[in-house]
């Protein structure tokens, strides 16, 4: 017998989707990477390279005018964007998670109206649930919407939004039954020109700094009814399921940017010579890149497998985007760590990419769900018999 064993191989679509995302990377993002950073300013050039090549917002499906990638594909083309510039790779990053509720809950209707602008690159849509208050805690929100008559009227901060005001349509979470806790919270599309929304300045931060992060304000916007999302009273699950499947897109970013600092590092040390040889020689530095190498392997397979189970909807996503995100972004903290330590003191300085993967890096471990959240959502499938 000779078994193919394909369930450890890519299927050629996704290795398609792979060269091709990594072609456009290499020529129109990786260059970019640095200034990125440097300028804290949003990646216009990068944007338009994923928009010409359609990897914007790669999830959208056909029916909606979009490219209709499935999940796993989506990880595969943030993956590669995240290798060459982890500020970048949020873009479809994002766009996913802001649709994510309208893919799950919306009416066709709303979906129409929405979802065809996004696929064309002409929008962005960010997800508004942290508050200043309410951060792991989702259902201690307090920003409120109100019915009244054919409108809800929201008043409320949302924190931490990434892609603030570059994005043009907003999923916002808002308490429509205060005192119901998760029970009270439904989901809505506000958009950046409605009356009464304003945004707060950049925040200042240690890492993917070419995606704005802002306040988001709520100031009496008053919207049309027909924009909630799903039931009323039904967004928080709508908020969890989203991130379910959203989390894996932040492993992906995590094997992303782990496998571009462990690019970078395995080249830099077989042509920096100390004591007349490459470093590589050396097995304490062989050490270090075996054990990136073989962390980053279990890093990935498990998001894969994790892309495959939000595709197919399993029962133990919840799981499995849970364990990949915190896994990934575990080990990029610890590969780009070590990239930084292979480089030595130029691995610290800016002329070098590893610290600017390194600071990346970091925000993996705490957004769409800190890891300790991440080890709550685990123990809890656990020990309520779902992990088998
Ligand atoms: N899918 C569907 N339903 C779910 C669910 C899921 N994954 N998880 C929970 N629910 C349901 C529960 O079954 C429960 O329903 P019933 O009341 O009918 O039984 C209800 O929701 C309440 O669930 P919990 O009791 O578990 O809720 P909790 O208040 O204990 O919260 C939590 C649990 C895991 C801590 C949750 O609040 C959480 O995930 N917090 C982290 C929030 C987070 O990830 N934020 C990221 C923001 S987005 C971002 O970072 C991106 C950016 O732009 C920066």
């Amino acid at each position: 017998a000779n078994p193919q064993f394909d369930v450890y191989r890519l299927p050629e679509e996704h290795e398609a989707i792979r060269a091709a995302t990594r072609e456009v990377c290499d020529a129109e993002v990786a260059p970019r990477a640095a200034e990125t950073d440097s300028a804290a300013a949003f990646p216009q050039k990068s944007y338009a390279a994923l928009r010409a090549a359609d990897l914007h917002a790669p999830h959208i499906p056909e029916k909606y005018r979009g490219a209709g990638i499935d999940a796993l594909g989506t990880a595969i083309v943030i993956e590669e964007v995240a290798r060459a510039c982890a500020s970048s790779s949020l873009i479809p990053a994002v766009n996913k998670l802001g649709t994510m509720p309208l893919l799950l809950a919306a009416s066709e209707e709303l979906k129409e109206r929405y979802l065809p602008e996004v696929a064309s690159g002409e929008a962005m849509f960010s997800y508004c649930l942290s508050e200043p208050e309410a951060g792991s805690d989702v259902a201690g929100m307090t920003t409120r919407a109100v019915r009244d008559g054919d409108s809800y009227v929201l008043n409320g901060a949302k924190r931490w939004i990434t892609n603030a005001g570059e994005s043009k349509y907003y999923t916002v979470f808002a308490s429509t039954e205060p005192g119901a806790g998760s029970k009270g919270i439904s989901a809505f599309v506000v958009e950046k020109d409605d009356a009464g929304v304003s945004f707060g300045a950049p925040e200042h931060k240690l890492g993917i700094k070419g995606s704005p992060t802002r306040e988001v304000f709520f100031d009496d916007v008053r919207i049309p009814a027909d924009r909630l999302i799903g039931a009323e009273n039904e967004g928080f699950k709508i908020a969890m399921r989203t991130l379910d499947h959203t989390r894996v897109t932040i492993a992906a970013q995590a094997v992303g940017i782990a496998q571009g600092a462990l690019d970078y590092a395995a080249e830099y040390v077989q042509e920096r010579k100390q004591f007349g040889k490459p470093v590589s020689s050396f097995q304490g530095v062989q050490f270090m890149l075996a054990d990136a190498a073989m962390k980053l392997a279990a890093a990935r397979q498990m998001t894969y497998v994790a892309a495959a189970k939000s595709e197919r909807e399993d029962a133990d996503l919840t799981f499995y985007g849970a364990s990949a995100k915190c896994f990934a972004s575990d080990v990029a903290m610890e590969v780009t760590t070590d990239a930084v330590q292979l480089l030595g003191g130029y691995g610290y300085t800016t002329d070098y990419p590893v610290e600017r993967m390194m600071r990346d890096a970091k925000i993996t471990q705490i957004y769409e769900g800190t890891n300790q959240v991440q080890r709550v959502v685990i123990a809890r499938q656990v020990l309520n018999g779902l992990v088998k």
